[in-house]
C-alpha cells in the first residue's frame, strides 16, 4: 500500500473527525439541532427505586411529556446514596437534551452531607422546572404497638434503642424527615437504609421494619387501605386525601414539618432552546386533569405554572441549599 501524502492524511483526518463528531450527535440522541429538538426519546433518570414517590411522580408527568413532544419519555432509575447516584449520572450526560434528572429537595441537602460529591447542584444543571411539593405522612408496620402518634413518640422516646427506622439514603427526603423527627424527640433510633422508599414500604408492610416517614404519593394507599398504621401528616394543614390524619403540630412536634419539593434538571450546557422545548412541554402536563387528579388522590399537587419555571426552580434550589446547609451544618439534622 502507497504511503498517503501529507494533505490526504490532513484530508483523512479531518474527515475522521467530521464523521466522529457526526456520530457523536447521533449518539447523544438524534440530533444537536436544538430547533429540531425532540428527533428521539428522551431518558429521565430517577434516582430512586422503582415504585417509590420519586418514580411515580416521574412517570405520571412523562406520559403527558411524552405526548407533548411526540417521542417517548422513558424512565430508568438509578438509586443509589440517597440519590446522589442518579445525579451524578445526569450531570455527566451529554448535554443534547436527551437525558433529563427528576429529583427533590435531596437536589440541596447532598452538599451539606456528602464531601465527594461527583456534581454540583447549581454549576452541573440547568433547571428545567417545578413540578409538585409533596406532603409526608409518619407511618409504621399495622401491628406497631403505639396508637396516636403521642403515643408513637412517647414509645419511641423510651425504646429508642430498638427501634428501627426506614430511609431512601443520606440526603433522601425520608431521611431528612427522619433526622427531623429524631432532633425533635432527643434520641436516636436505628436507621435502615434502602435505595428507595418503595423497596423500604415493601418491608415495612412485611413488619420487617417499625417505621418510616415518607411521602404522600406512595403512602396513601397504604394508608387508606389499612396495610400500614399513620400517625402524622408533616404539613401546617390536613390534607384532603387523609381528613382524618393529624399534623405532626397537633401533636405536639411543630417542628417536624417539611414537605418534598420535585423539579426536573438537565446537564448544565444543554441548549436554552431545549430548556424551553421541556419547560413548555411540563406545563402542558402540569395542566393536564388527569395528572391534576392523579396528584389529588395522592395527597398532593401540580405547582403553579409561574412555579414550573427555570427562574423560580432556581430560585428555590439556592435557598434550599442554604437553608438546608444551616440545619445539616448545625448539627440538627446531621
Ligand atoms: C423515593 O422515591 O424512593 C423517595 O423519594 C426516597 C426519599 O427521598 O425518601
Amino acid at each position: 500500500m502507497t504511503p498517503a501524502g501529507p494533505r490526504k492524511v490532513a484530508a483523512y483526518l479531518a474527515a475522521l473527525a467530521g464523521l466522529s463528531l457526526t456520530l457523536a450527535a447521533c449518539s447523544s440522541g438524534g440530533g444537536g439541532d436544538p430547533a429540531a429538538y425532540p428527533e428521539d426519546d428522551i431518558e429521565v433518570i430517577v434516582p430512586f427505586s422503582a415504585g417509590g414517590p420519586t418514580d411515580t411522580v416521574t412517570r405520571m408527568v412523562a406520559e403527558p411529556m411524552s405526548e407533548e413532544l411526540g417521542v417517548q419519555l422513558v424512565v430508568q432509575n438509578v438509586d443509589g446514596a440517597g440519590g446522589t447516584v442518579g445525579a451524578g449520572q445526569a450531570a455527566a450526560a451529554d448535554p443534547d437534551g436527551y437525558t433529563v434528572l427528576m429529583h427533590h429537595i435531596g437536589m440541596s441537602t447532598a452538599p451539606a452531607l456528602y464531601d465527594d460529591l461527583a456534581y454540583d447542584p447549581v454549576t452541573d444543571f440547568k433547571p428545567v422546572g417545578l413540578v409538585t411539593e409533596v406532603p409526608m405522612t409518619i407511618i409504621a408496620r399495622s401491628d406497631f404497638e403505639p396508637e396516636t402518634f403521642e403515643d408513637f413518640v412517647t414509645y419511641v422516646q423510651e425504646n429508642a434503642d430498638t427501634v428501627t427506622m426506614a430511609h431512601a439514603g443520606d440526603g433522601s427526603a425520608s431521611n431528612l424527615c427522619g433526622l427531623l423527627l429524631m432532633d425533635a424527640l432527643g434520641v436516636q433510633v436505628t436507621a435502615v437504609p434502602y435505595d428507595g422508599t418503595g423497596p423500604a414500604m415493601t418491608e415495612l408492610v412485611g413488619g420487617q421494619v417499625d417505621f418510616m416517614c415518607d411521602q404522600t404519593t406512595n403512602t396513601t394507599g397504604q394508608i387508606t387501605a389499612g396495610e400500614v398504621k399513620a400517625y402524622a401528616v408533616t404539613t401546617p394543614e390536613r390534607i384532603e386525601a387523609l381528613p382524618d390524619l393529624p399534623t405532626t403540630a397537633e401533636g405536639g412536634q411543630p417542628d417536624v414539618e417539611v414537605s418534598v419539593w420535585h423539579g426536573l434538571y438537565v446537564p448544565a450546557e444543554t441548549p436554552d432552546e431545549v430548556v424551553s422545548t421541556l419547560t413548555d412541554a411540563l406545563q402542558v402536563a402540569l395542566a393536564d386533569q388527569a395528572v391534576i387528579d392523579q396528584m389529588a388522590d395522592l395527597g398532593t399537587a401540580p405547582v403553579s405554572e409561574d412555579q414550573a419555571t427555570p427562574e423560580a426552580h432556581a430560585a428555590l434550589l439556592e435557598e434550599q441549599i442554604a437553608t438546608w446547609g444551616e440545619i445539616i451544618g448545625a448539627g440538627q439534622g446531621g
